[in-house]
């Protein structure tokens, strides 16, 4: 008998701390592009393809573990799941393979003295968002879910989700923030020198929105993008998009030629000096992580201080940083094109989300 797992199946049972043992069959080029966490990967793709039944012989499973096995879109994992049941293992195989893990989420927060921010991973690309909520009132960031699932924690929550707003035009999934602005009736803000075909609040440079007993200011941080903005809340954190991460900073070169690279490479130098100048201790939360998430409830975050020891690139003069970069561009993002244009005009109606969206991320420079 075939038996297998729903994504959603999946990600409650590593929600509930379940022991299940992961069983990527995938080749290896795909392994690199993106896995789940903490999986075991055996490239037995070939050989389960062509009905090998000693595909799997080299994987070790302790009697009484479960087994989810994972390919791309489900169907070879299936044939893996078959082969370990026939050995009496309980394996299951992943309904849609990383396709459909690509929505799998998981969480982890902190609480301020007046707010909670609630970090919204998505697991396998490793994209994070934001829940902010203060004294009844919510703010949503980078939203990259279904909108239901933004209203559903702020519900939970006690919290009238007020604004929502995106840190740039992302080019590596579609932002579900309009969405949620029409699903929730909240405000959509952007930094005033936006250039999307929607209409939007405007908000300046340094300009602050109130919600709750806190408040958001908004700092332009142009670089990875020309209407990049970093978000400041309170004196707690600040969520830098992907201008700064924790591990590395953003590429400046999507969609420029070298001119216009090297233009926008000075920008995010200078946007980074600006961050780096905050305090010392606040926490910066970005919107990447390079890296697929465990199920960890561990927040990616971390402090200036420990960033500015960690990513030396920000301690270059000018002229180095640009060599640097220049000489670190990463992949570009698969559809980047066409998820930029996406989420400028707003709208992804006529696209298949999920044939769009493979891939991992490629938005740092480490
Ligand atoms: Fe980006």
């Amino acid at each position: 008998m075939e038996k297998t797992i729903s994504v959603k199946e999946l990600q409650d049972k590593l929600d509930n701390n379940e022991t299940i043992l992961i069983l990527d069959v995938r080749p290896f080029d795909q392994r690199d592009e993106w896995k789940i966490a903490d999986s075991v990967h055996v490239d037995a793709y070939k050989q389960l393809n062509a009905g090998d039944e000693t595909a799997l012989d080299m994987v070790e499973v302790s009697k009484g573990s479960t087994v989810v096995t994972v390919c791309g879109a489900g169907r070879t994992s299936l044939l893996a799941s078959t082969l370990l049941q026939r050995k009496g293992i309980n394996a299951y195989s992943l309904q849609g393979g990383m396709k459909a893990w690509n929505y799998a989420w998981n969480t982890a927060e902190i609480a301020f003295a007046n707010s909670k921010v609630i970090q919204l991973r998505r697991a396998a690309k490793g994209v994070l968002s934001y829940i902010v909520g203060s004294a009844g009132e919510a703010v949503v960031i980078d939203a990259a879910l279904d909108p239901a699932v933004y209203q559903t924690i702020a519900k939970k929550n006690g919290w009238v989700i007020r604004y929502v707003m995106d840190t740039h035009i992302h080019a590596d999934y579609v932002s579900r923030t309009r969405e949620l602005a029409e699903a929730s009736g909240a405000k959509h803000l952007l930094i005033e020198s936006a250039k999307v075909d929607f209409n939007f609040v405007p908000v300046p440079d340094r300009g602050t929105i109130a919600f709750g007993v806190s408040s958001i200011e908004f700092i332009h941080s142009p670089g990875h993008t020309w209407e990049s903005t970093t978000f400041r809340l309170d004196n707690s954190a600040i969520f830098t998009g992907d201008t700064l991460f924790v591990d590395g900073i953003g590429r400046p070169d999507l969609k420029a030629d070298k001119k216009e690279g090297i233009q926008k490479a000075k920008a995010l130098y200078k946007s980074l000096k600006n961050l780096i100048y905050l305090q010392s201790e606040i926490l910066v939360l970005p919107a990447h992580t390079s890296n697929s998430v465990s199920f960890d409830n561990k927040l990616i975050a971390d402090t200036i201080t420990n960033i500015k020891s960690n990513v030396k690139v920000i301690e270059l003069s000018e002229s180095d940083f640009i060599q640097y970069t220049e000489a670190r561009i990463p992949a570009t993002p698969p559809n980047y094109q066409i998820i930029s244009g996406i989420n400028k005009k707003g709208s992804y109606e006529g696209q298949v989300l999920a044939d769009l969206e493979a891939g991992g991320n490629h938005c740092a420079i480490a």
